[in-house]
């Protein structure tokens, strides 16, 4: 476990900073193919490349990036401010001969939002690469692609309170900050709060509050503007021979940790207040999983606008291997196979037929819910880590025509977003296209086939003239009735607000 001392751990920036400890540096050191080797679990070909060099900066790479054992003495001129006494207080290593041991990373990560280019150290425990082998039941986990989904999805308006539920390093926590004046960091392990406590010492932020307990158990009577989480939502077969990891499991029957955070999220948001969290939901017999979380969302005692987008579907053999493989055990091996074993007999007890992975928003409505979105989104996201400032667009969008009659929607004038490009696709000799299709080059890039008349008008978008007349001027040129064109514009009109692939000038 780590300590955070705060004297120490400035020590230790004063280091990483002199040894120019971030990502595009140590991504340098050790070359792009290497460095997308480590990413897939190979550290190898990134040692081979640092080769023998002994500069600090590749010293701690190897030590606190790869997790590999370093001479004591060049660990020492590595971090001259702190010194290894120092390092070995704060928890990151153990003297083991005349070598350092790492026993926790620190991974410089690198991100953008709308606040611009930045960088955090995050610290966390040894992973499956360092370790060698499986993981321990309380492995608190470093910045994955999970973590990274969900820190971009973070709405990127400012807030006052945030709560991030299940912050294990505190990745989620250091993001919201960048929006909200103050977060409260929860977590059942008493070794992730560390962490957490740690990394916002080290990036030098301020106004994260750590807190113990289970689910909303440490904010009792709290409510908050925001509420993220990358809650320990993997379904796990709950046997003694199967390991439940602190960091992805909860401990719970299924999917039944979403449906509890669903339950228990509408009385801790404030009035007009957004949960956003990622989840798995199961398809039981022949029912849709989306239904199963609809059912969750229309319980709740507190009235909830809901965005759900599902991302994909595995069906139980590949969801079981993803995450035996995830804690460590490799497919072949005997315990593997005991394991997924164990993993379809638990879906199977529930008729479970397939597993919904997805993205979870929930607004505390203010009235009666508007928001009712239950969608299934495949296609490849553009800039995954940048979707926070689309959703706060759209929401935008969605509540304004909430409010909008025909007659007023007729009367707006809209512009077409800056990312949406027109490709016509035409049968080999003909003039008129056979497909017209808007796609979106950021937010969720969505892509879809329209008509002339809809292409018209999103093409005349330029903020001029309203809608209404756009659409009575295409009529005219298509010679067809206005009436029943703008019947049939004006609903796909909204979508398109509603999807970000037209604007409200306010909003461009
Ligand atoms: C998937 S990790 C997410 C860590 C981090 N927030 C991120 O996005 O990478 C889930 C975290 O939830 C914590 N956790 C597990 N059960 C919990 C519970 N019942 N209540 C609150 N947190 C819990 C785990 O210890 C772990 O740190």
């Amino acid at each position: 476990m780590v300590h955070p001392d705060a004297a120490l751990i400035s020590r230790l920036a004063a280091d990483l900073r002199s040894a120019d400890f971030h990502s595009a540096r140590i991504r340098a050191a050790w070359g792009e193919s290497a460095d997308d080797a480590f990413g897939r679990g190979t550290r190898v070909p990134a040692l081979r490349e640092l080769g023998d060099r002994r500069d600090p900066l590749a010293v701690l790479a190897r030590l606190l990036v790869l997790g590999v054992a370093q001479p004591t003495t060049e660990v020492a001129d590595a971090v001259p401010t702190l010194t290894t006494d120092g390092l070995v207080a704060l928890g990151l290593g153990e003297v083991s001969g005349d070598e350092i041991r790492p026993l926790a990373l620190i991974r410089p990560q690198s991100y953008v939002d709308d606040s611009g280019v930045g960088g955090w150290w995050v610290a966390s425990d040894l992973d499956e690469t360092a370790l060698g082998g499986p993981l321990p039941d309380d492995h608190v986990l470093g910045v994955g692609g999970a973590s990274l989904t969900l820190a971009g999805l973070q709405l990127t308006s400012p807030a006052s309170r945030v709560l991030d539920l299940g912050t294990g390093c505190g990745i989620q926590a250091l993001r919201a900050r960048r929006y909200a004046d103050a977060v409260v960091a929860t977590d059942i392990s008493a070794s992730a709060l560390a962490y957490a406590d740690f990394n916002a010492l080290l990036n030098g932020i301020d106004g994260i509050e750590t807190r113990m307990g289970s689910l909303f158990e440490p904010v009792v009577g709290e409510t908050f503007d925001r509420i993220v989480s990358n809650p320990p939502f993997v379904i796990t077969p709950r046997r003694d021979d199967v390991p439940a990891y602190d960091y992805r499991d909860g401990g719970m029957q299924g999917d039944d940790l979403v449906s509890a955070v669903i339950a228990g999220v509408g009385e801790h948001l404030s009035p007009g207040g957004i949960a956003q969290f990622l989840g798995n939901w199961e398809y039981v017999g022949d029912g849709d999983g989306l239904d199963r979380v609809r059912a969750w969302i229309e319980a709740s005692p507190v009235p909830l606008d809901a965005w759900i987008v599902e991302r994909e579907q595995l069906d139980p053999a590949e969801y079981a291997a993803l995450w035996i493989r995830d804690g460590g055990t490799v497919a072949g091996s005997g315990a593997h196979e005991r394991l997924l074993d164990a993993w379809l007999d638990d879906f199977a007890h529930r008729d479970v037929t397939r597993i919904g992975f997805g993205y979870v928003l929930l607004r505390r409505a203010v009235g009666e819910p508007t928001l009712h979105r239950y969608e299934r989104v495949g296609t490849p996201i553009p800039a995954e880590g940048s979707l926070g400032s689309h959703l706060v667009q759209v929401l935008a969008a969605h509540d304004r025509l909430a409010t909008m009659s025909d007659a007023d929607l007729a009367a707006a004038r809209l512009l077409v977003a800056p990312d949406v490009t027109e490709a016509r696709h035409h049968l080999p000799g003909q003039e008129e296209p056979t497909v017209i299709e808007l796609r979106q080059g950021t937010g969720f890039g969505r892509a879809l086939s329209v008509d002339p008349a809809l292409a018209g008008l999103v093409g005349a978008c330029d903020g001029d003239l309203p809608v209404g007349s756009l659409s009575d001027a295409i009529a005219q040129l298509l010679e067809v009735d206005p009436t029943a064109l703008r019947t049939d514009l004006l609903p796909r009109v909204r979508e398109l607000l509603i999807d970000g692939f037209l604007r409200f000038p306010e909003q461009a």
